[in-house]
């Protein structure tokens, strides 16, 4: 496979200047990663996360590839959305998978297997010319920045405005885990979890910067940063320092595995965001967007995913996994109707994407991809102060 394979249509007009620019997620898209489901392995065993799926034939303690031909489904639709973008006229890279059933090591700690590059979305965090590597927090998935590395590295050489960061490298020693966290948490009940998501009291220590880049939210001057099961306090603290020009929030909702937030809290265009109902967001943020004229909507429920969440740590909620083409244009599941539905309602044209069989892979429509060039400056859509926020 050649290391930069870009989707080409036949008659595709003259590419234009590489350009990366990236400030919220709604702005006209021109350029996109769209992710790999090749190679995605089901993750041994480590402290930041337990993969259990005694039905799908991975019961705790086993890992090992996906089963072939789930990859080769996924990787069907993977590459005719690719094709859907191009044809759109948007350019699309592509990741270089590695083996990822090899054992990985640190100085710190050794690891049965790697991830995938699905979800280049949870990797890589653009805001303007900068596209930031984060820092992740599962062993397995510490080399995943690896995969996307000839695009960086094209995309450093071509544009030459474009700003390459990445986030301090973790220890992930054993100290950045609390202990037994699984076996407790899990006999919790929901309050009880509620409250430890409220306080980010959860699987990571306070040990050193943690963040997943599917955390951070992106409406412009403001980023929201969900504290989850993979980003801590430092790490939001780190994001808060590293991006000055910005007002970075940290925030919650009430879920009790909150893991990426764009499934949760999902900017549409200025002034509309979809909630997800079943993740309640805190009165203050709310409040924070309500002074400054923004309307929250509540997403419809999801359709039913009967059979297609065989090996899936995501959850239905994938349905409004968005991605946006524009403004008033947006890349909807194909099963998801009556979100289309809701959408249309609301002034969007929609692009129905058929995109199940990519879930057990880490992701929807959103997850799978990561923005590279959209028009558009950075705007302040929060010019009203409301509470801490
Ligand atoms: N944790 C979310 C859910 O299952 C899925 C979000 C996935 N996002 C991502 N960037 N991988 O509801």
């Amino acid at each position: 496979m050649s290391t930069l394979e870009r989707v080409s249509t036949a008659e595709q007009a003259p590419v234009e200047a590489t350009r990366v620019n990236s400030w919220n997620g709604w702005d006209p898209l021109r350029h996109v990663i769209v992710g790999r489901a090749t190679g995605t392995v089901v993750q041994a065993p480590e402290p930041a996360v337990r993969r259990d799926f005694p039905e799908d034939g991975f019961p705790l303690g086993t890992w090992g590839p996906m089963p072939e031909e789930m990859t080769a489904e996924a990787n069907e639709q993977l590459d005719s959305f690719a094709r859907l973008l191009s044809s759109r006229g948007i350019r699309v890279d592509r990741p270089t998978p590695l083996d990822f059933t090899q054992r990985v090591s640190t100085p710190d700690w050794e690891q049965e297997s790697m991830f995938g590059c699905m979800p280049p979305r949870d990797v890589l965090l653009t805001v303007g010319n900068e596209i930031l590597e984060a820092t992740m927090s599962y062993r397995s998935r510490w080399f995943e920045y690896l995969a996307y590395r000839p695009v960086l590295q094209s995309l450093f050489e071509s544009d030459p405005d474009m700003r390459w960061e990445a986030a301090p490298k973790p220890r992930l020693t054993d100290e950045s885990y609390v202990p037994g966290f699984w076996d407790t948490y899990n006999t919790l009940g929901l309050g009880e979890q509620l409250d430890k998501v409220a306080a980010n009291d959860l699987v990571l220590t306070e040990k050193e910067p943690l963040f997943d880049a599917a955390d951070v939210a992106r409406f412009g001057k403001d980023l929201f940063v969900q504290l989850s099961l993979v980003t801590n306090r430092q790490g939001y603290e780190w994001l808060r320092r590293h991006f000055p020009e910005h007002r970075v929030h940290a925030i919650t909702f009430t879920n009790t595995h909150p893991l990426h937030i764009d499934a949760t809290w999902v900017p549409l265009r200025p002034g509309l965001v979809l909630h997800n109902g079943e993740r309640l967001a805190t009165p203050e943020l709310v409040k924070y967007f309500e002074v400054n004229d923004w309307e929250v909507v509540e997403a419809v429920q999801p359709a039913s995913w009967k059979h297609q969440m065989r090996l899936s740590f995501c959850t239905p909620w994938l349905s409004v996994n968005l991605l946006n083409l524009d403004p008033n244009t947006l890349c909807v599941e194909a099963e998801e109707v009556r979100l289309a539905d809701q959408l249309v309602g609301l002034g969007f044209d929609v692009v129905p994407v058929p995109f199940r069989a990519v879930a057990p892979f880490g992701g929807g429509l959103h997850c799978a991809t990561v923005d590279i060039e959209r028009d558009g400056v950075l705007e302040d859509y929060f010019p009203r102060r409301a509470g801490r926020f």
